[in-house]
């Protein structure tokens, strides 16, 4: 695998150069705390009455108006949320230098068309693999979170360069940057959110408390077996991978993973992963998106209210208060 590290990477092309970070949310705030304390001239460009200027001011940093910092800058980040990128870049365009850098950090709004980016821009991807909480907080204890570069567009010739310079200057060099393209990064990234870590595994854990709970037993424990072990899986696979974690538990557990796991996750659940990854591919995600965000956030509202009035996260919160 190309896995790029800081000893790899030529800083210079970031050297002398402005960067505007547009968004100042979970990515936006991280990445311009890292590249300030990376000694990178870092401008943070909000709307016009943007509550987050305080907080970015009182953290050190500059801000401007979105128009203003584009115009200052010689490499611009979009990191206000994917479906508001479309309207975003129509507002900063005219205001991009010719020959400028536009980076992103996921490839979504460029793989499936929220933005045609002007053909003199070159157009690059840093996606730290991870949230914006952890990614600061990893750069402040001299670490780094491992990220994905891309070049979409290499007009000046230095796209990539930038492209790395940039992923060290936020601390991703210290873990390794590993090279993509736009439209790998987005496919897989939505297609893990949907039928995987962020979509599959919690949709488990709900159906096991749930069978837990109607089969007798108590919500606590149906919440500690189902949910509350999931925290060790995972620090048993990001320290010894799949494998070691199945020979570090017991001969028990490992036994009932082998007979109970491939029933779960059958034949039809791969089929229903697969037709998952072509509608990605079809950009019929990205067209949810879009009407997701037309519509105000109605289902995403709607979903966030009933999950928090369900038995499952009524038995976390009593269980958080004994704590
Ligand atoms: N979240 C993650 O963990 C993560 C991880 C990897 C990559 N990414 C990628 O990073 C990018 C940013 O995601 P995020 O989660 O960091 O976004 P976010 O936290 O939702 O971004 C919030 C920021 O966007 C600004 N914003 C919202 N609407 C705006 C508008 N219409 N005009 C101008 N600014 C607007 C907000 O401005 P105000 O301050 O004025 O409200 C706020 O500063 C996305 O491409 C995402 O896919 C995210």
């Amino acid at each position: 695998m190309d896995l790029l590290r800081d000893a790899e990477i030529d800083p210079s092309p970031l050297a002398g150069k402005r960067v505007a970070i547009l968004g100042y949310g979970n990515q936006g705030r991280a990445q311009a705390l890292n590249l300030k304390d990376s000694e990178i001239d870092v401008v943070v460009g909000l709307r016009g009455g943007s509550g987050s200027a305080i907080e970015a001011e009182s953290a050190g940093l500059q801000t401007d108006l979105l128009e203003n910092a584009v115009a200052s800058a010689d490499v611009v980040m979009m990191l206000a949320p994917d479906e508001i990128h479309a309207a975003l870049y129509r507002e900063v365009e005219p205001h991009l230098h010719k020959g400028a850098a536009l980076g992103f950090s996921h490839g979504l709004s460029v793989r499936f068309g929220f933005i045609q980016p002007r053909p003199d821009l070159d157009v690059f991807m840093i996606a730290p693999k991870g949230p914006g909480t952890a990614l600061r907080s990893l750069y402040k204890q001299g670490k780094g979170m491992i990220a994905v570069w891309a070049v979409e567009q290499d007009v000046t010739g230095y796209a990539a360069g930038i492209a790395q310079a940039y992923g060290r200057a936020i601390g991703c060099g210290r873990a390794g940057l590993i090279a993509s393209t736009f439209a790998e990064e987005a496919e897989a990234d939505l297609f893990n959110e949907q039928a995987v870590v962020w979509g599959g595994v919690p949709e488990l854990l709900i159906a096991g408390f749930d069978t837990l709970v109607s089969g007798g037993v108590s919500p606590e424990l149906a919440y500690l077996e189902c949910v509350g072990e999931l925290k060790l899986i995972a620090e048993l696979i990001e320290a010894r991978g799949i494998a070691g974690m199945r020979e570090a538990i017991s001969n028990t557990a490992e036994l009932g993973a082998l007979l109970g796991g491939k029933r779960i996750v059958d034949e039809a659940v791969r089929e229903r992963m697969a037709q998952i990854l072509a509608e990605v591919r079809a950009g019929q995600f990205a067209d949810e998106l879009r009407n997701e965000e037309a519509s105000g956030y109605e289902r995403l509202e709607k979903a966030r209210e009933e999950a928090r009035s369900t038995l499952l996260d009524q038995t976390y919160r009593s269980l958080k208060e004994t704590e």
